[in-house]
């Protein structure tokens, strides 16, 4: 990618493209067992012992359901011009179906109004990944086909409290990590290793977007509603076709499994041939639930990789190749800006006429606070810089891309990690849970108010000539 390009160059972006960032319930809002929130799969599994290396758990964390207030003071401090979180399905209907709890509707009403008031677009998640524990233990969660029509019921309650205020919808965040994390390595809950459950996991938790989105069409005629995938783009290892056919295939497999049965009504064919029988088929009735595809994908970027050919790697025969040269996050993640225009053209080209926003892009350094409290953190202020300097480029080419969302708000209970992976633009003391903006937050803010011009700076790019060696 030219970052040249964009160097000081005013925003190619459309005119309606929103600047924001994002939380995800579980990962802020603590208050665990408040006001009638029942537990979710998350509280379950992190106080099993071994699950987070320091016991670290969601009963407090950034205490954003006391302080949202305030957090929402920060966000207009930010600049930001919308916010996306999810519902924690738990506090609404503690059980998963059966009683809702008016308490958790209601914080979200306050919230959702409060940040209205404030100017602040709402983008609202409905399952960030905190399925409610009754569901797990009575039926089997995702694994159950009845989840589908449970999740609906629950997404119908939200487009009916707060569709007439929140425009913008998102179902599922990241089925991929749901599926793999769960399902396929055993490190999320439910903690199980079991493929073929994982593919009809997958296709429940497409029949429950697909159920929830058909709903939303009838109750929110005016709104919008997506599927948030996540992925990198391949990089070929080398200039073959093989190679360059393995690295499709990678993308297909992790991007298509999910966005083609999303936007285009079925699974790519590439996995219905490699996967055979594993992969569910679509009942009719789905497929034509499906026929009402998403009004936009939401696309999670963290980094990119590099793909080869693996012959005899079944069944889909590919190997990522590892990056030790370049510069890693504290998340172990390598920095690959120039992965982020080629995967919006990628997504935009095989769902054509889709929108796309930028649901979450970000990084976690070990940043600490000087002795005057100020938090100078300009590896992330590079890495968003570099990576919104993508956006721009494939904006410039024309990729209908409408919003970007940096991912955190907040430093925050980073699932299994705990606290020790630091993603904010603000930084949340986890003793005294003062918020203090970093130096990313006030780029940040500044470049938004500055009507979203990336400076990219010489030091960027000796940086990047650096990587790229
Ligand atoms: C994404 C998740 C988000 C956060 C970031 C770092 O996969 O959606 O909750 O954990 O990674």
């Amino acid at each position: 990618m030219t970052v040249e390009k964009c160097t000081n160059t005013p925003s190619k972006l459309p005119g309606r493209f929103l600047w924001g960032a994002a939380t995800a319930a579980f990962q802020i809002e603590g208050a665990a067992t408040e006001d009638g929130r029942g537990p979710s799969i998350w509280d379950v599994f992190l106080t099993q012992p071994g699950t987070t290396q320091q016991g670290d758990t969601g009963a407090v964390t950034c205490d954003h359901y006391h302080r949202w207030r305030e957090d929402i003071e920060l966000m207009r401090r930010l600049n930001l011009q919308s916010y996306r979180f999810s519902i924690g399905w738990p506090r609404v209907v503690p059980a998963g179906s059966g009683p809702h709890n008016e308490s958790g509707w209601s914080f979200y009403e306050r919230l959702v109004d409060a940040l209205l008031a404030a100017g602040i677009e709402p983008f609202i998640t409905l399952y960030h990944w905190d399925l409610p524990a009754a569901l797990q233990a009575r039926l089997g969660g995702w694994a159950n086909p009845e989840i589908a029509f449970i999740f609906a019921d629950y997404a119908e309650a939200a487009f009916r409290r707060l569709g007439d205020r929140v425009r913008l919808w998102a179902t599922l965040n990241e089925p991929w990590v749901v599926v793999n994390a769960g399902y396929f390595e055993g490190v999320h809950p439910p903690g199980l290793r079991d493929r073929r459950l994982g593919f009809l996991v997958a296709h429940n938790l497409l029949r429950a977007h697909a159920h929830a989105v058909a709903c939303f069409r009838a109750i929110c005629p005016g709104g919008s509603i997506g599927l948030v995938l996540n992925g990198g783009y391949a990089f070929p290892a080398a200039d073959t076709t093989e190679d360059a056919a393995a690295a499709e295939r990678a993308m297909v497999a992790q991007l298509g499994w999910f966005g083609d049965p999303a936007c285009l009504g079925g699974y790519p064919a590439l996995l219905r041939e490699r996967l055979g029988a594993v992969l569910p088929e679509l009942s009719s009735e789905d497929i034509a639930l499906l026929k009402h595809p998403v009004d936009f994908i939401g696309l999670n970027y963290y980094f990119s990789e590099i793909v080869r050919h693996a012959p005899g790697r079944t069944p889909l025969e590919f190997e990522v190749v590892p990056q030790p040269h370049r510069p890693h996050t504290a998340m172990g993640w390598p920095v690959t800006p120039e992965g982020f225009s080629p995967l919006l053209r990628w997504l935009s080209r095989r769902y054509a006429g889709v929108p796309i926003y930028v649901t979450e892009n970000g990084a976690a350094f070990d940043d600490h606070p000087d002795k005057s409290g100020y938090v100078y953190d300009p590896q992330r202020v590079a890495y968003l810089r570099e990576h919104i300097a993508g956006v721009q480029e494939a904006g410039a080419e024309g990729v209908d891309v409408r919003g970007y969302f940096v991912w955190s708000l907040l430093d925050n209970l980073e699932w299994t990690h705990g606290f020790s992976k630091r993603f904010g633009i603000v930084r949340c003391d986890f003793e005294t849970l003062r918020r203090t903006i970093k130096a990313s937050g006030h780029w940040y803010a500044r470049l938004i108010a500055d009507g979203g011009r990336v400076a990219v700076t010489p030091s960027d790019l000796a940086a990047r000539r650096q990587r790229e060696g």
